[in-house]
């Protein structure tokens, strides 16, 4: 029984050409018996200028360290079974080996070629329920920037942790409710216009909200605030007039979402929870958790300052249909776990949320996380919704595909042209957000983003494309059988070792949250394929069939980390 179930395991778990290499070292490591839990070992990839492909550095392993290493190599270089390191060496307390290259690249390109648009992938998952909360625009509002970046990273992580084996559940946790409503409806019954709403919901309504702020007094506010209780309530309508700014919105929303290419599986909004706010407050009040304050409920945690559960006043709150939030999709989905992209402004609330959860039994330790990010600006500066001074996503998308256009030269049309323009713009603006780690600000600069030499997207882009058409011109099949990796040259090498490294990045990216990985390693690939494609002749050369299968390597390694990052690929640029 046991035997075959690890078997079984075997044949779920891809394990590529680097791990090998990695379980090599280990096994020789064992068999040298210097050094005691091997498992827990370190191997590093030196710095570019180093000779080596691998090092295991000795001062953790034992008092001597410069000894050990020495020992390691004597040991290694006389070890006969060796058949993806070639050659060790001491140097100070570092033990550095060599790739045979050789068998390595051979592993690789088979790897490559055998699991094609998979390359990478593996059932690391096992199926587990990850849902993840993105996107969430705030309905009769335009979606902001930070909504445009929650959107990226959560569809990329999306991308990635189903690519891993997870099983996903996008949730767009809309806006839907909230004391803005109660304000747009009063502004809306004394100075709006059907017509114009409809023509222009997210422009007009949003003049409504910044009218209701400019002309604001005591008896405007408590209008509000009754229309707001009205719908809590269930005031026919007050519901009526909400259901179509809702509906409005989320055709706007649309827009961008197709334009992005943003698939949610769920979009139940804030809304759908209302009902279940009181049980949350009945839960909180069984275990003892919810403490009275001047007529509101709070909880209380011993090193922040305490969440407000319920108002004075009744109505319902934020944070309570979050914490329903979390009460229903564990009922539903049993998750493993549940990622909300949401920036870094909402760090404490989220801190507090996910431990009312678990004081409230919702929730273990860990199973909710919050993937937080910095804020992104555009060059010209911060905007806003309250000044009403805002650009529009859309518009930002459409300007990036405009000024894409100067740089697409191989367009047999206009048509055409817009097709492929469509790719890089909004290539362009995705990549521009994932290229740095999440938690720091970007700033979008139009130049920088759309440059076809820095780090760019089109820079990729542009690398896949030159790597397809070479594929084109061999027009033959490229197979992984009969290669031999002879005597290759260095930038073959550092092609084969990047490409290696994706399955490994993949995991990376994926348990950090952190599809920057993903981006700045393609930045590298296309880096190391130009390298390459400059220096060495691929079609007509000696080494021909190698030499496609590498390029093909590289294409696909390209196109499936584009891909990862919800970036779609043009034929040509
Ligand atoms: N709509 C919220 C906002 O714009 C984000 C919601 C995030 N998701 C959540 N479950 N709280 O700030």
């Amino acid at each position: 029984m046991k035997k075959s179930g690890r078997k079984e395991k075997r044949k779920n778990d891809n394990i590529y050409a680097i791990e090998n290499v990695y379980e090599e070292c280990k096994k020789i490591l064992k068999k040298s018996k210097l050094v005691k839990h091997v498992e827990k070992i370190k191997l590093e990839t030196p710095k570019e200028r180093i000779n080596a492909d691998l090092a295991i550095p000795c001062f953790s392993l034992s008092k001597k360290p410069i000894e050990l290493a020495l020992k390691l190599a004597e040991f290694f270089n006389k070890y006969k079974g060796k058949r993806l390191i070639k050659k060790a060496e001491a140097i100070g307390p570092y033990l550095n080996l060599q790739i045979n290259y050789e068998n390595f690249a051979k592993n690789v390109i088979e790897d490559v070629i055998k699991m094609q648009e998979y390359y990478g992938a593996r059932n690391e998952g096992g199926g587990k329920i990850v849902i993840i909360d993105y996107s969430s625009p705030n309905v009769a509002k335009p979606m902001s920037i930070a909504h445009l970046r929650s959107t990226i990273i959560g569809q990329s992580l999306y991308n990635i942790l189903t690519f891993l084996g997870y099983r996903c559940i996008g949730d767009n946790h809309l806006g839907d409710i909230g004391t803005q409503f109660g304000k747009l409806i009063v502004a809306y019954k004394l100075w709006g216009n059907k017509d114009r709403v409809e023509k222009e919901p997210i422009k007009e309504l949003m003049n409504l909200y910044v009218r209701f702020h400019r002309e604001s007094n005591e008896r405007l506010e408590e209008l509000a605030r009754d229309y707001s209780k009205k719908m809590e309530e269930g005031d026919e309508e007050a519901l009526a007039i909400w259901k179509w700014i809702v509906d409005l919105s989320k055709k706007e929303f649309n827009k961008i979402y197709e334009m992005l290419r943003i698939k949610f599986d769920l979009e139940l909004g804030e809304s759908f929870y209302l009902s279940m706010t009181k049980e949350v407050i009945e839960d909180a009040i069984r275990k003892g958790i919810a403490k009275e304050s001047e007529n509101a409920l709070v909880i209380e945690f011993e090193d922040m300052p305490s969440l407000l559960i319920q108002r004075s006043d009744k109505g319902s709150l934020y944070q309570t249909r979050d914490l329903a939030t979390i009460k229903y999709r564990k009922k539903r989905f049993d998750f493993y776990k549940c990622l909300y992209v949401v920036g870094s402004e909402q760090k404490l609330y989220f801190k507090q949320l996910f431990k009312a959860a678990e004081m409230l039994g919702y929730i273990k330790k860990d199973e909710c996380v919050h993937v937080d990010f910095g804020l992104m600006r555009l060059k010209e500066g911060k905007l806003s919704t309250r000044e009403g001074r805002v650009i529009l996503l859309e518009d930002l998308i459409k300007n990036a595909i405009e000024l894409s256009k100067s740089l697409i030269k191989e367009a047999k049309n206009e048509e055409e042209k817009d097709e492929i323009a469509k790719k890089v713009g909004i290539g362009a603006i995705i990549f521009n957000d994932l290229k740095e780690d999440r938690i720091k600000d970007v700033v979008f600069d139009w130049e920088k983003a759309l440059s076809m030499e820095g780090d760019s997207c089109p820079y990729v882009q542009y690398a896949c494309v030159r790597a397809k058409s070479i594929i084109e011109k061999y027009g033959r099949e490229i197979s992984a059988k009969g290669l031999k990796f002879k005597n290759l040259e260095e930038e073959e090498k550092l092609l084969i070792r990047r490409i290696a490294d994706f399955p490994k990045i993949i995991l990376i990216a994926a348990n950090s949250y952190k599809p920057h990985y993903i981006a700045q390693y393609l930045l590298d690939v296309a880096d190391a394929f130009n390298k390459f494609y400059e220096k060495h002749k691929v079609i007509g050369s000696e080494k021909e069939k190698e030499r496609v299968a590498i390029v093909k390597a590289a294409y696909i390694t390209l196109k499936v980390g584009l891909k990862l990052l919800n970036i779609e690929l043009p034929e040509k640029m």
